[in-house]
This record gives C-alpha cells, structure tokens and sequence, in this order.
C-alpha cells in the first residue's frame, strides 16, 4: 500500500477533494487517495443518478450532487475525470465558483485540447491548473468497476506549463503518489504524439478489427473460432466508446500522423506478402520480435539495461564448502561482440554457436539491427546474421544505446566513423564516464569527424561522408579496443591501416576477419589491413569465456576440498594470463581436451584445491589477464604471503577503477592491502581458514566487482552483501544460479 506520510509532511492535509465524474478512473482516484488518507472529506459531481447513487453507497465519496455549483465553492482539490471534450464545459460551468486557493487537475487522456479548453475559458492556464494524465484503465466503465488499486504501480504523466503555481504542482504529483503511482513530467505536445502511438492508435486498431470481422459475419459466427491471437489483439476494442470518441476528435493531429505510420507499415508487409519477399517479412516480424521482447523484458523488470531502476543485491552466507562439479560458462563476450559485427558486415549468412546472451552483447546485436541488418535469435546461444555487405548498412532512427558495453562502443566507433551516414553513441551512467579519446584520436588523425563531451567522454557524434585514410599508429596503451576499433575503419580506409600494441591484447579480431576471409598481416608487434577488401559469411562456434569460468577457477582454487571442471573455455594465449598467473601461485589447474574451435583454442579445465602462495605477478602476463584481476585479488588474499601487482594502471579505467574499488571492499573484509597507481600489494591471509570477515560492499556497478566479492564469500568468516550487482547481467547471466550449482551460499536480493 502506498504510504500515505508521503505528502503529509510536505503539502499537510487537502481538507475538501472533488471528483468531477464518478466513473472508473474519478470513482478510482476517491477510492486510492481516500485509503491514503489524502483528505478530510471526498465530495463527487455526476450528471448521472446511478454513477452518484453508486458513489455513495460503495463509499467512494462522502457526499455528492449533480451540481458542480453546490460543491465547487468549498473544494481545494478539484478532480476533473470526465471525457476529453466535455472539460471546456465544465470549467465554463466552475469557472464561478472556484475558491482562490482550488488546484484543479484532470485525467484526460489528450493534453493540447485541455490547455486549449483552459485557455479558452479563462483567457491563460490558470496557475493552479495542473493538467495530468494517468496511464491506467479497464475496459469496464463507471464507478462500480472504481479499484482502489487502479494506479498503483502504473505511471502518471503530469504536463506542466511554466506558469504553474509549484505548490499546485507538488500537491498533484503528491496526490498520484500516494494513489500508489509513478509520476512522470513531460510536455503537451510530447505526451500527445507518445500517447497517439502508444494508446490511441492501438485501441482504433481493434475497434477497426472486430468492426471489420462482425460485418463480414453478420450474426458474428465467426467469433466462436477466435483464438487467443484475436482476444489478445482486441481485448481493448471493449472499451467506453464516447471516451474514444473523444479521444480521436481531440488528438486528431497526433493520431493522423501515428496512423499514417502504420498504414505505410501495412503496406510493406502487403507488398511483401504480394511479392512472395520471404526474407522482408523476416527482417520486419523479427525488428518487431525484438523490440517485443525488450518491451517484456521492461515490463518484467529483467535485463540489466530494462531495470536500471533496480536494485540488486548479492548475499553470501558463511559456511560454505568445496565447489564441485562440471559446467559450461557462458560464450565469450569479446568473440560474441565480433561474431555480430563481422557477421553483419559480411556477404552471406552467418551462423554463430555459443553467442553470450548478456547484455553488453545484446547492446551489439541490437544496434545492427538499428543499422538494418536482419539477425535471428538469440535462441540459445544460436544466431543467424544475414549479412549486408561491408557497405550495406543503412543509417539508424535515432541515438545507438550502448548500454554499459565499452566494447560495443570503442569498436562501434571505428565501423561508423567510415559510414556515409551521421550516427550518436550513448551509454549508461558508467560507461559515459569511460575515455573514448583513445579511439577519437587516432580516428581523427584517419580523417574521420567525432565529437566527444568533456575529456572525451560520451556520447560520441560521429559525422558520416568522411573519407578515412590508413594510418601507422603506435598504441598509447596496450587495449585491444583500441587496435580493434582502428583495423575495423582501416576496412574502409584508403591504403594500408597498421597498428602496433606496447604488449599483446586479445586477438579475435584478427584471427576472426581471416576467418571471413580478409586479410591481416601480421609482423611481431603489428596488425595491419589494406582497406577496400570484403568480408564472406563463415560459421562461428563460440568458446566459453574464461573471464567468466574464472571466478569459478578462483573458487575452486581457494575452497579446501574442491574439484571443479569447466568445459569449453576459450585459452586464447592473448587471453591465457589467469591460467599463467593461478599456476605461479600454486593452483592445481589441469587441462585437458585441448582443441581448437573456429580459429580458437578451446580445453576443459578441472581445478582441484591447493594452498596459493603470493608472488609478484609478471607484467607481461597484465594484459593477459586484464579482466581478471579482481577475481585473482581474491585468491591473492586466500594466498599465503604478499602479492604485488604493477603496471596496471588500464585497471582504473574499466567499468570502475578496480584498483580502488577492490581495495576499499578487501580492506572492509579485513584484508590488508596497498593501493599502488599502477597496481595493488595484498597481504595474503592464507595460513587462516577465514581469510574475509563480514562487511557490506559497494561494487559501484561493476560485474566483476560483484562476482569477485561473491566468491570471497567461500572463505569469509560472516555475511558478505554485494549491492548494486545488476550489472552481472551484462557478462554472466544466470551467475549466481550457476554458482549455487557448484556449492555457493549466494542469496539474490531484489528491490525498486
Ligand atoms: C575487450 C578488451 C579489453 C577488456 C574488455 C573487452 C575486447 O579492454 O577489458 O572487457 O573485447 O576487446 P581494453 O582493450 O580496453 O583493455
């Protein structure tokens, strides 16, 4: 129930609240605000006996009356809840008898035609006249169908106008909420083009549709052999008609042009259906399949980027034993972010195995679909690419939304600088605060146009028509992003594109364009592509990733008694350094299986505990390993003696900067611990069966933060909670799932 101490303590007590129209939603809004103890006393207007009789004696209102007249005078809240096109009327009707002090909203559906009603009746939008919208309904109508739970949990969008009085406003927004309601804030004309599109025109559609049904079938036979398709596409076509009569006469504007959209819609469908154009329909049910599914997902609050708004929380419990047991990981997230881009950019069709349903992949997927390829899937791990040709894709509808996938957004940014058309990168509130200089510079030196906010941050505008030229680049730091990002423009580029890395980075873009057939020279230290090539389809089997399988590793490696195996993982030797490094330490890792899958080596990997002891970790294995640090601070901590680790300093510019963030949550579970610039010293707490003690961590959105402290969990002494884990969904969905699989002690925790 929605808590009522809410306004209280803001706005203090409304003594009188008017409904104007006691149907569903005026009946509905007395019911909610009345169980919120909004006001003192709840008056209704109603031309309709039956509506004012019903009012009363389901309690709904305290007293009611036909005229406005009567009960105008003494409200200070007035709900006006009657059709769109019958507010004009009755604020003529109020207009005399409104106290000073009344603040007047409405529920109209169509905010223009009441700003256009106000105005008209009161010369300008009187200050305390706040005009609201709730987005909730029934297709039952008047105030006996009234639920006291008709709004919570659904939005409410308010237009406010800047001469509005802000009291007036809080008292409103105040109102919405506690009638259990989110409160939303747009402008008219916005609310009216959203609400065409969105409400208004699906509900014409099913009027349309069951019209055209019952009048080919006079004595409606045909609706005994409706299916569920039929009654889910039309459940809304029972709604009150004189409303939507309404609705369509006062947003007729916004309507006309929403409808106009979908008639050119149906059109192509018909023209492909006409034309037999098997692969059209294809491309449009699967753009609709998606864009579905995100709605779901919305709905359903699941996915990282859907449920920004919610709070995940990881729970470890004491007491946990050996990890045990065989799994597969998830595919590799570098490989599937390829895997879709090369896939799309190729002639053919691509097949892919493996693909890493986690968000940072699907940001990748989705935004070539918004650049017009046609992608299937995923259906477990399975997709299919129909590739357009290294110079098909077309400009996509609006800003590319990224998500929190730095990777998605580096190597994006090389494919789009060569484009002929302008496109704009944005992200999460983590990744537009990652550097993109180090892929806008060498870019611009290519020739191309990019625009970065302050410190070359996103979101990234990047201009189209630009012609590149290859460059000679000596990278700055060692980032396979950044060599990715510049061998894809050099596709496009005029002559020969050549990069040189300070130390080896992972090489699946390398290996994977020779896999589709354009060529990479390499010399020691140097990648390089001669542009104007072209791409064929080729299949892609995706290895499990050994960023994932290795807080897995970890696990088994500090958990007495283990014995775990990993099927599948990728052991790309430019990927290798967790393997090198957990073996330095003393961890009994075997593998076995050794083959290798699409251009990548591949093994089962069983790890069987063993006590680790501290070293110094070798530089060259850094890059090798740079997304596995954290974990590998964890087994540093379970380690007897110290660890240090130097020439790191790419681990500050990660999702988080990992140095520090690890170092403030080890600290909290009582592990010491020296924060270098470039690295991190670990006392290691190895000769203890207890290495963390018990704390609350704050993982500031970073998956391998939260998985890494999960893991801790294996050895700590009391309770760790992990907040802010939503982000695991990005690499690692079904993580903890996983991890109770082999014996974690891990509770999820979810929260608005
Ligand atoms: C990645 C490269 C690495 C890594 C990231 C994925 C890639 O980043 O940390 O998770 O897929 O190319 P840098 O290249 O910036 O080191």
């Amino acid at each position: 129930m929605p808590n009522s101490l809410v306004f209280k303590n803001k706005v203090g007590k409304i003594n009188k609240l008017l409904v104007v129209g006691l149907g569903l939603i005026g009946g509905s809004v007395a019911l909610a605000a009345r169980r919120a103890g909004f006001a003192n006393t709840y008056l209704g207007v109603d031309l309709a006996y039956d509506e004012r009789q019903g009012a009363i004696s389901l309690g709904v209102v305290d007293q009611v009356s036909e005229s406005l007249a009567e009960l105008a005078v003494d409200a200070d809240l007035i709900v006006l809840a009657v059709p769109v096109l019958a507010i004009q009327p009755v604020l003529q009707a109020l207009k005399p008898h409104l106290k000073a002090s009344a603040i007047i909203t409405d529920v109209g559906s169509c905010k223009a035609v009441v700003l256009d009603a106000a105005v008209q009746v009161f010369g300008q939008l009187p200050p305390r006249f706040v005009l609201g919208h709730p987005i909730a309904g029934a297709e039952k109508s008047g105030v006996t169908a009234a639920r006291v739970d008709l709004f919570e949990h659904r939005k409410v969008i308010l237009t406010p106008d800047p001469a509005n009085d802000s009291q007036a406003l809080d008292v409103v927004r105040q109102l919405w909420m506690a009638c259990g309601a989110e409160v939303l804030e747009m402008d008219v004309e916005q609310h009216d083009q959203v609400l065409a599109r969105t409400s208004h025109l699906p509900h014409l559609l099913a009027f349309s549709l069951v019209d055209t049904l019952a009048r080919r079938d006079e004595r409606l036979d045909i609706f005994r052999y409706a299916a569920g398709g039929f009654r889910d596409f039309t459940r809304v076509a029972a709604s009150d008609p004189i409303m939507w009569r309404d609705v369509f006469l006062a947003n007729r504007d916004a309507t006309l042009g929403a409808l106009d959209e979908f008639l050119e819609g149906v059109q192509r469908l018909k023209t492909a259906i006409e034309s037999r154009d098997a692969e059209a329909l294809v491309s449009i049910f699967t753009r609709a399949k998606s864009a579905r599914d995100y709605f779901t997902a919305l709905l359903n609050e699941t996915g990282y980027q859907t449920m920004q708004n919610t709070k995940i929380n990881f729970i470890t419990q004491p007491g946990a034993g050996a990890v045990a047991g065989r799994i597969r990981v998830p595919g590799d997230k570098s490989i599937s972010h390829r895997s879709i881009m090369l896939g799309a950019l190729a002639e053919g069709t691509t097949q892919v195995k493996g693909f890493l349903e986690g968000e940072d992949a699907l940001a990748t997927l989705q935004t070539f679909r918004d650049l017009g390829v046609l992608i299937e899937g995923p259906h477990n791990g399975e997709v299919t690419i129909h590739g357009v040709g290294i110079n098909g894709l077309k400009q996509p509808q609006g800003p590319l939304y990224l998500g929190n996938s730095g990777t998605s957004m580096r190597l994006l940014a090389g494919i789009l600088a060569a484009q002929p058309f302008d496109t704009e990168l944005t992200g999460d509130a983590s990744l537009s605060k990652r550097p993109m200089g180090r892929v806008a510079d060498p870019l611009r030196l290519m020739g191309a146009e990019i625009e970065t906010t302050e410190g070359g941050r996103p979101p990234l505008k990047i201009k189209g028509g630009k012609k590149l030229k290859g460059i000679t680049y000596d990278l700055p730091m060692a980032s396979a992003q950044v060599k990715s990002c510049l061998l894809l423009a050099g596709l496009w580029a005029d002559g020969e594109t050549r990069v040189t890395e300070p130390a080896p980075t992972r090489d699946h873009t390398e290996r994977m364009l020779q896999g589709f057939g354009y060529p990479v020279v390499k010399q020691g230290a140097t990648a390089a592509v001669q542009g104007g090539g072209k791409l064929l389809a080729a299949d892609i089997d995706i290895p499990s990733d050994i960023s994932s399988a290795t807080f897995f590793m970890v696990a088994a490696a500090i958990s007495p008694g283990s014995d775990l195996t990993l099927e599948h993982v990728g052991i790309n030797p430019t990927r290798d350094g967790v393997i090198n490094i957990l073996r330095l330490m003393g961890a009994d890792l075997e593998l076995s299986n050794q083959r290798d899958v699409g251009g990548e080596p591949v093994a089962d990997i069983r790890v069987r505990y063993a006590p680790l002891k501290g070293i110094d970790i070798p530089e060259d294995q850094v890059p090798l390993a740079i997304d596995e640090f954290p974990a590998l601070f964890i087994a540093a901590s379970c380690a007897e003696g110290t660890t240090r680790l130097s020439g790191a300093e790419e681990l500050r510019v990660k999702e988080s900067d990992r140095i520090q963030v690890m170092a403030d949550g080890l600290l909290d579970l009582g592990v010491d611990c020296t924060v270098l610039e470039d690295g991190i010293i670990i006392e290691g707490k190895g000769g203890q069966a207890e290495v963390f003690s018990s704390a609350e961590i704050v993982c500031h959105h970073d998956h391998r933060i939260a998985m890494s402290f999960a893991v801790a969990g294996l050895r700590a002494s009391g309770s760790i909670t992990i907040k802010d884990c939503a982000t695991v969904n990005t690499s690692f969905p079904g993580f903890a799932e996983l991890a109770r699989s082999v014996g974690f002690k891990l509770d999820v925790q979810t929260s608005s």
